[in-house]
């Protein structure tokens, strides 16, 4: 497995996100702008996935997690639904190898009994012949809505309390946490959204509480390295106190409230 690489010099190595979750949004406007068909925004933004990914793993950020398609998007035309289905099997059949070259764990999050069978069953594959990459863990979130997400945790918590196994009073946020489809993730640090809207649109409701959100015009297939770059140099501007004061933060109470060093 390739070490990371140096960081551009105007990004501090040491104050990268742990966690970056990314809202791909644009590729429909990006194509209708160059009077394509929405398909071929997609194939672009599939480019750009890439890049980003690439990236990413090569600046050591040690989770990314991609929203490629939501609880909502079942709705839009059965055609554009089968092209994006093909294009993610397409996708994770070519990127397999790299992935594994670069320690690149691969997760899949959301309501994934809804997709097609050979969707689900490329998923699982690129899963288990990921499962030992310690570089970069990069999650798609498919099928994923935040407010289900939120609703099968709390479903499978009563069933639990049902079953005498657990009171009320132990569910605590650890263990919500642990209910969730991304259980074993750390909260995002930052999340990206591209192409001019300014909402989270159902995505890590719960995850999100003190994530720095960054918002750029740019379409998501316009958006690659440099416009990243740019995204973290923003974030690392940032100041992150979790509801504490500047002074408590200095003094390390904000890393003995989260047992490891402010990030
Ligand atoms: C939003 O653009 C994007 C999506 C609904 C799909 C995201 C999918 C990709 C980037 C390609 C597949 C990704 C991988 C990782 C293989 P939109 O269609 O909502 O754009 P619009 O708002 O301009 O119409």
């Amino acid at each position: 497995m390739t070490p990371p690489s140096p960081s551009p010099p105007s990004l501090d190595p040491a104050r990268l996100p742990r966690h970056v979750a990314i809202i791909m949004d644009g590729n429909g406007r990006w194509a209708r702008q160059r009077g394509y068909p929405r398909v071929r925004g997609h194939a672009a933004g599939a480019e750009s996935a890439r890049a980003i990914i690439r990236e990413a793993r090569r600046l050591g950020i040690g989770y990314l997690t991609l929203y490629a398609f939501s609880e909502e998007n079942w709705q839009r035309p059965a055609r554009e639904i089968r092209t994006l289905m093909a294009l993610l099997k397409r996708y994770l059949r070519q990127e397999l190898r790299e992935m594994q070259e670069n320690g690149i764990a691969f997760n899949a999050i959301g309501n994934l009994a809804r997709l097609p069978a050979d969707v689900q069953e490329e998923l699982r594959r690129t899963r288990e012949a990921t499962q030992g990459g310690t570089g970069m863990v990069l999650t798609l979130a498919l099928s994923y809505g935040g407010r289900s997400e939120i609703l099968q945790a709390l479903q499978a918590l009563a069933r639990e309390v049902q079953a005498g196994r657990l009171t009320p009073e132990e569910i605590d946020a650890a263990r919500f946490a642990g209910a969730l489809y991304t259980a074993g993730l750390p909260d995002p640090d930052l999340l990206i959204r591209t192409s001019g809207e300014y909402r989270l649109s159902n995505f890590l409701l719960w995850q999100s509480a003190y994530t720095e959100l960054y918002f750029t015009d740019t379409y998501w297939p316009d958006f690659r390295e440099a416009e990243f770059h740019r995204a973290l140099r923003d974030y690392q501007r940032r100041d992150r106190r979790f509801g504490l004061t500047q002074e408590q933060v200095k003094s390390g109470a904000l890393a003995r409230m989260q047992g490891a060093p402010p990030r």
